[in-house]
Order: C-alpha cells, then sequence, then structure tokens
C-alpha cells in the first residue's frame, strides 16, 4: 500500500492536524483502558521531535452533532499529559474562533487537544464547508485512527484530500500488521473467529473462508452451524433463521479448501455463573444435551484440534472470544488458545494478529496480549477489515 508516513514531511514550525482515537472506555469519569491514549503517543513524539505544532482532532461516543457536556474530551487533557509528561492545551471547540486562537497560541513542540468534533453535524456528514473549517488551523494532516477509518467522516477522510496527508505511526503499524495478517500471510493462515451470533459476522465469515487455510468458529455463532447441520444443542443460543446461511458457508468453505473447525464437544451447564456445575459432553445429531442445558465453551477434544491447528500454522488472524471467558471454569478454551498463539508468537513461530473489544479483553485477561505480533486497537474497522472492505480512511490516504 503506497502512503505517505511522517518520515515523508516536513515538520519543522507545521501545523499538523491529527485525527486519533480517543473514544477511550470511561467508568466514574476516568478513563478506566488508556490503551489508546497511548497508541497516539509515538506519533506525538515524532511530531514534537520534528519541530511541528501537533493539534488533535478526535471524537469521544456519539453525540450527534450536538454539543452533549458528558461527552467532552476535556477530561482527557490530564491523562494524556501525564502519558506525554508534556502540558497539553485544550480549545473548547474544534472549529471557529476558540480552535484558531488556541493555535495561534502554540509554539514549536507544542500540544492541543481539541473539543470532541462529533458537536458539529458536519463531522459525520463530511461536509466539505465543515472539512475547510477543520482545515483553516493546520498545514497538514495526519491520520492515526485506524480504529475510525471505516467511517467517511471530516476527520476522518475529508481532510486527507485538502491537505497534504500523511498515515501517523500507529496507522502504520495497524496496516502493515494487517497486511501480514490477510494481504500477503505467512501460510498455513488461520482464523479463530468467535462471538455470540453469526448474522454479526456473516461478511466476516464469507471473506475469510477465501483467505484461510483453517477457519475455528467458537462462541454461541457455532452453535448455529451445529444446528444446520443437526445437531442437538439443548437450549444453547441459536439463530435458528440462519441455518440457511450456515450452511451455505459450511459448503463454500468445503469448495475453496479452507478447513473449518466447529466443535465436536462442548462444556456445557444449566446456568451462566462462576463454578457453575458445568460438564463436558461429545456433539452428535439428535443426542448430547438435555432441554434446559446450554453450552458455554467449547469442549477439550475441540481444543485439541483448534491448538494442533494454531501449532501447525504460520499466521493466525483472532477475533471473538471461545467461550465465555468472562465467567470461569467457561474461560478454558479461550485462555488456552490465547497462551498458545502467545507462546508460539514469542518465539518466532507464528504471527498472531488479533482485534475487537472482546478479543482485546480476553488476551488481557490471559496476559498475553503483549506476546501477540500485533493487537488491534481498533473494534468495529477490525471487522470492515476482516470482511474485506476498504476503509474511506485508508483509501483516502493511498496515493
Ligand atoms: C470505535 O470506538 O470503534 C471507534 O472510535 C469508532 O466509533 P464509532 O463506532 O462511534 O464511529
Amino acid at each position: 500500500m503506497n502512503f505517505r508516513t511522517l518520515d515523508d514531511a516536513d515538520l519543522a514550525g507545521k501545523r499538523a492536524l491529527v485525527r486519533v482515537d480517543f473514544n477511550v472506555p470511561v467508568a466514574d469519569g476516568r478513563v478506566s483502558d488508556d490503551t489508546r491514549l497511548r497508541a497516539a503517543l509515538p506519533t506525538i513524539a515524532k511530531l514534537r521531535k520534528g519541530g511541528a505544532r501537533t493539534i488533535l482532532i478526535a471524537h469521544f461516543d456519539r453525540p450527534r452533532g450536538k454539543r452533549v457536556p458528558e461527552m467532552s474530551l476535556r477530561p482527557l487533557v490530564e491523562p494524556l499529559s501525564v502519558l506525554l509528561g508534556a502540558p497539553v492545551a485544550f480549545a473548547d471547540d474544534c472549529v471557529g474562533e476558540a480552535a484558531a486562537k488556541a493555535v495561534a497560541a502554540m509554539k514549536d513542540g507544542d500540544v492541543l487537544l481539541l473539543e470532541n468534533v462529533r458537536f458539529h453535524a458536519g463531522e459525520e456528514k463530511n461536509d466539505p464547508d465543515f472539512v475547510r473549517a477543520l482545515a483553516a488551523n493546520g498545514d497538514l494532516y495526519v491520520n492515526d485512527a485506524f480504529s475510525a477509518a471505516h467511517r467517511a467522516h471530516a476527520s476522518t477522510e475529508g481532510l486527507a484530500h485538502l491537505l497534504p496527508a500523511y498515515a501517523g505511526e500507529q496507522m502504520r503499524r495497524e496496516l502493515e500488521a494487517l497486511d501480514a495478517a490477510l494481504g500477503n500471510p505467512q501460510r498455513p493462515v488461520m482464523g479463530i473467529v468467535g462471538g455470540a451470533k453469526v448474522s454479526t459476522k456473516l461478511e466476516l465469515l464469507d471473506n475469510l473462508v477465501d483467505k484461510l487455510d483453517y477457519l475455528a468458529i467458537g462462541g454461541g455463532m457455532a452453535n448455529t452451524f451445529r444446528f444446520a447441520q443437526g445437531y442437538g444443542i439443548g437450549g444453547s443460543l441459536c439463530e435458528k433463521d440462519m441455518a440457511e446461511t450456515a450452511r451455505g458457508i459450511l459448503q463454500k468453505a468445503e469448495a475453496r479448501g479452507c478447513r473449518l473447525i466447529l466443535p465436536s464437544d462442548a462444556v456445557v451447564a444449566k446456568a451462566l455463573v462462576p463454578g457453575a456445575a458445568a460438564r463436558t459432553t461429545t456433539l452428535s445429531a439428535g443426542a448430547g444435551l438435555a432441554d434446559d442445558e446450554k453450552i458455554f465453551d467449547v469442549g477439550p477434544a475441540t481444543l485439541k484440534e483448534i491448538l494442533d491447528a494454531v501449532a501447525a500454522s504460520r499466521t493466525l488472524v483472532w477475533n471473538g472470544p471461545l467461550g465465555v471467558f468472562e465467567v470461569p471454569p467457561f474461560d478454558k478454551a479461550t485462555m488456552e488458545a490465547a497462551h498458545r498463539a502467545a507462546e508460539l508468537a514469542k518465539a518466532g513461530k507464528l504471527v498472531a494478529v488479533a482485534g475487537g473489544g472482546d478479543t482485546v479483553a480476553a488476551l488481557n485477561a490471559a496476559g498475553c496480549a503483549d506476546d501477540f505480533t500485533f493487537v488491534s486497537t481498533a473494534g468495529g474497522a477490525f471487522l470492515e477489515w476482516m470482511e474485506g472492505k476498504t476503509l474511506p480512511g485508508v483509501a483516502a490516504l493511498v496515493q
């Protein structure tokens, strides 16, 4: 992919408009996970070192074009400045007088955070007037928000057409890692996909069976596949109306030579509570589970099959947990697969890339996110990328 990076830019004295993703989880008014703040640090450091003036543009939540005080970015100034080890100024608006004044007061190396860009309706509409208003405060544009690149908004897409545009360091790392995972992967390449519903991951599964050598399906969505094949799944979560679709994916996988790994056994219980009386059962047509039993994790035979496929692969791309990892004992398969992938990645034997909120939480719970080759900060953007879609924020950067 051909895009300009900060290594190609003349930065000294320039006003750099930098789109970051500071859509961070907040609990009781405090940032509960600062991963996305930390992700922006390399770009900010590079710009400061080069003598640029860093003007950060970000959204928080979905205020839908109105000023919503609870969605202000102001509470991020302090944690960001602590992480940066430098002061961060704040402008009460991302365009107009407040922004212009704050930018005019900057010196080379300074950092300024602009108020939530989604307080203006023009952002999500990618309105040309709003794009121009944003661009008025910059000499160049840096997109460092891969995780918002599936949005064709003024600050994620429009600005790239008005100002000289560059990929930030986090954007560059994301694109390189994702290319190594699905663009030009070392083979065999394996996917692990979990999550509750087939319906939300249909396009993703459809795209993956075209590209992968192995695809393990876990989580609630695996029940729908087994149901579609006539297996007994008791009272488990299942989208019965997706059975035909699931059969279509099974057929396509076979035609394309993608080996699907679906649960042959499962850990089941009557209730989803920590330490529930769980048992392991083989899944088969017509038998296995009582009507009031539910599947909450894949069983040991399935896990072994998954671990063997991970060991046989050179590349792994993972989205979605295999079981209800938040509630032991149903965390076992997700934790063991995470550890195995991390070990292999650490030993240089596997390129292991993961993304999506639940997956990252599971890897963090397993304590092995750092050993993965790359963990994406993106949720929706990672999914759309796995679906094979062109992300407008990325496309706008490509020369
Ligand atoms: C995210 O949190 O995934 C991104 O910041 C995009 O947010 P959005 O779904 O509100 O556009």
